[in-house]
């Protein structure tokens, strides 16, 4: 039986992954260890939260003590690490939280997995560790990290510590880096499930700028068989790009969304575009499809039918996540733009 110890499996991809592998890979015991921020929510457990092969401990991936503790306690034999502040907007209003987590939070980790001698250390990284294209190419492995953002800037101080605890000291480790994930259970500060929110409540969509900065759209599902795909066949020490095959315009995901939900494109507004945002992401996975046999299983077009069925099926998960902290959010966000 694998024994994981996944960090984070209470936001959104890594609850999506918690939930894959639990159902489709039976031999698995996985102990999900989370500090249930904002972003972090048990209800994103539902269908696993009782099941024998899961253990849900609250706390920090800062605490070497209780990282420790949990490997020896539990007999891990490897780390997906998916905890992480995760969006772009909040790290350039508040970055030191970001640095916390994502670098001495994978510092701890990695620490942990060395000196417990893991046999795996796989690290959720992301495309935007790559910087930003211009209207044409795509980022491949070889792209040499130049992030704009303290969220990106954080997640590639995080990928060179895993790299030299590699170079180092012989851990074994992965990164996945891929592009825009969206599905069931992602937390609506994050476009898609932003706008279906704003559309089902009829408040205006705000689109950043001229709206036509481009994103590489990948369905959560077909993101979490790609890492499940690389813990379990990569060799040590090399780096995954994961990505959909689906560009689009924030504007066009935009009136998709606005098209299926019925609701008028007068509800758009462009507001205030985000500092330095980065004009379009494209990800050439073409090494994970030769190496590993891997691709996307999902089009755009069913993706975000299920993606929005899913938000119109589960409003009560909606609207207790918008409940609270959310409104502070959003106002202070959104409300002068
Ligand atoms: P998320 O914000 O939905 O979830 C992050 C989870 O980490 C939350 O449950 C939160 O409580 C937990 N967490 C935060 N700080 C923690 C800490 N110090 N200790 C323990 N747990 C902590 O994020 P997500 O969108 O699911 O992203 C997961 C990972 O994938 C991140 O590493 C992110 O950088 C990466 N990624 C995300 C996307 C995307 O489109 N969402 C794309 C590429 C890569
Ligand atoms: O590329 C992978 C990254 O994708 C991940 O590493 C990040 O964790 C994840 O948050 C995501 O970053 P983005 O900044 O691309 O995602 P976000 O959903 O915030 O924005 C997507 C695009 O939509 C971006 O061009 C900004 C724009 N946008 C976003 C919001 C929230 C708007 O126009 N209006 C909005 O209200």
């Amino acid at each position: 039986m694998r024994r994981l110890l996944v960090t984070g499996g209470a936001g959104f991809i890594g609850s999506n992954f918690v939930r894959m592998v639990l159902s489709e890979h039976t031999d698995c015991f996985i102990v999900n260890l989370d500090k249930l921020t904002y972003a972090g929510n048990l209800e994103n457990l539902t269908g696993f939260e009782n099941n024998p092969n899961h253990k849900f401990i609250k706390g920090d991936i800062c605490n070497g003590a209780l990282i420790e503790k949990i490997i020896d306690e539990n007999k891990i034999d490897a780390i997906i690490n998916f905890a992480a502040e995760s969006h772009v907007d909040r790290s350039i209003t508040e970055p030191k939280v970001f640095i916390e987590t994502n670098v001495i939070g994978t510092l701890t980790l990695l620490e942990a997995a060395r000196d417990k001698k893991l046999e795996r250390f796989v690290q959720i990284s992301t495309d935007e560790v790559y910087g930003a294209l211009g209207p044409k190419g795509k980022f491949t492995e070889q792209t040499p990290p130049s992030p704009n953002s303290p969220y990106s800037a954080s997640k590639a101080a995080a990928d060179h510590l895993v790299k030299a605890f590699g170079h180092t000291w012989g851990v074994k480790y992965n990164i996945c880096r891929s592009s825009n994930n969206y599905g069931p259970y992602q937390f609506p500060e994050k476009l898609i499930p932003l706008m279906i929110n704003n559309a089902l409540n009829n408040k205006e969509l705000p689109i950043y700028g001229d709206g036509l900065y481009v994103r590489d759209w990948l369905y959560v599902y077909d993101n979490c068989t790609a890492v499940w795909k690389v813990l379990t066949e990569a060799p040590p020490g090399e780096i995954y790009n994961i990505g959909g095959c689906n560009e689009k315009a924030n504007l066009e995901v935009v009136k998709l969304i606005l098209e299926r939900l019925e609701k008028p494109n007068a509800l758009i507004k462009h507001v205030t575009d985000r500092p330095g945002h980065d004009r379009r992401y494209a990800i050439d996975a073409s090494k994970i499809t030769s190496q590993l046999n891997w691709k996307p299983s999902v089009s755009f077009e069913e993706g975000i039918k299920k993606t929005i069925d899913w938000y119109l099926q589960n409003q009560k998960w909606l609207a207790n996540v918008v409940s609270g902290d959310y409104q502070k959010y959003y106002e202070s966000m959104y409300a002068n733009r």
